[in-house]
């Protein structure tokens, strides 16, 4: 499990400073992960069936359309407990916000603007300067805290029982963000953990080390 942010430390990706040392105690935290396990995944699952195919009727094979397997989905904890989910899926210019959704116990506590937030820190930090999303029209202002807009040329439309509109935001380019030219090691770190050595970084300095005891 990969940290991304937690709300009280205001530990974020672009901070660069986050581990998972930096977990809080307090129990009121909201913290945001990068699923990294089959575990996290039934998590992630489990919220959004709740939320989706359980309080707005979403038909099973409109929620599981087959692309979490090509997504990043985040989970969001409070008090160590999994709350809230979405997930990011990836084109050649642009990322595609997903699926947020929270259980209903713990909504109005920010958490899915954490969740959001942290998304949006992580498609800055992968390169990407264009956002793109469909929103119910009642959820457009909290979007909006994000940079996203109404696209004015491509029209409303159903799903799932729902009207959308499309919605899209530029990204300011992250100083950090990677490259083909970043250090191979971070390249190959865990999806959100690049600022942190590995399994790998320990292994190299060990056939270092026993390559050269002295
Ligand atoms: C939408 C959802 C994820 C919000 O979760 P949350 O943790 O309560 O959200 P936050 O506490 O971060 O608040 C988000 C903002 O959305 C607004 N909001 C929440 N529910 C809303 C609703 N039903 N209608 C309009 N606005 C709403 C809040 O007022 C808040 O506004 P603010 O940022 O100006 O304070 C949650 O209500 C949910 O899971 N809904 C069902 C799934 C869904 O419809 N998802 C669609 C997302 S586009």
């Amino acid at each position: 499990m990969f940290l991304l942010r937690n709300s009280d430390l205001s530990k974020t990706l672009k901070s660069g400073k986050q581990t998972t040392n930096a977990l809080s105690n307090n129990d009121d935290d909201v913290m945001v992960f990068v699923v990294s396990s089959t575990e996290e995944y039934v998590q992630s699952v489990a919220i959004r069936s709740a939320v989706y195919i359980g309080e707005q009727n979403s038909p099973y094979c409109e929620e599981f359309d087959g692309n979490d397997f090509s997504s990043t989905h985040l989970l969001a904890t409070v008090g160590g407990e999994p709350v809230g989910t979405m997930r990011v899926r990836y084109f050649n210019s642009f990322a595609k916000l997903e699926r947020l959704a929270v259980l209903k116990p713990y909504r109005g506590k920010k958490v899915a603007h954490e969740l959001a937030g942290s998304a949006v820190d992580l498609c800055r930090r992968k390169g990407y300067t264009k956002l793109y999303g469909h929103c119910q029209k009642r959820f457009l202002l909290f979007w909006r805290q994000f940079g996203y807009r109404q696209m004015e040329d491509v029209a409303p439309f159903e799903w799932a029982g729902h009207e959308y509109l499309p919605i899209w935001a530029d990204l300011e380019p992250a100083e950090d963000k990677l490259d083909i030219f970043s250090s191979p090691m971070q390249l190959i770190r865990p999806e959100g953990d690049w600022d942190r050595p590995g399994v790998h970084d320990y292994l190299n300095e060990v056939r270092k080390h026993q390559k050269d005891p002295a």
